[in-house]
């Protein structure tokens, strides 16, 4: 899983430079259930730094290894760390349109 990450690494970066700093929702289309009150926990934390991941992009159980590292992005450059209702939520709307 690790392996995998690493080889399509470049690609995110690559994203990252050339994703717009500054997101608007009508520019969420690509997300599903963009218009819904659950992805606002994912937006808002999430997009902070960077495009929003379509949470496709890894499994569930990716995704809770993806969160670890992100906190402690968050920590070192001093980014509140999102409260635990908006984790639950993040957990939700990952678990609920993670690959299968
Ligand atoms: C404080 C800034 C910051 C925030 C907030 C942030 N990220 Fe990241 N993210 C990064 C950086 C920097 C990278 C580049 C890889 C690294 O340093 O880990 C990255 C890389 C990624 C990647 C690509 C690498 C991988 O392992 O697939 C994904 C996916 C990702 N972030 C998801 C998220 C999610 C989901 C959230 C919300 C919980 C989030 N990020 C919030 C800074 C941030």
């Amino acid at each position: 899983m690790f392996i995998k990450t690493g080889q399509i690494f470049g690609v995110f970066i690559i994203m990252f430079v050339t994703a717009c700093n500054s997101i608007q929702p009508n520019k969420l289309q690509y997300l599903p259930e963009y218009n819904s009150a659950l992805i606002k926990a994912y937006v808002n934390t999430c997009g902070q730094c960077h495009a929003i991941p379509h949470p496709a992009r890894h499994s569930y159980e990716e995704w809770g290894h993806v969160l670890v590292a992100m906190n402690k992005r968050m920590q070192e450059r001093g980014y509140q760390e999102p409260s635990q209702a908006s984790r639950n939520q993040i957990n939700i709307y990952l678990k609920k349109h993670a690959r299968k």
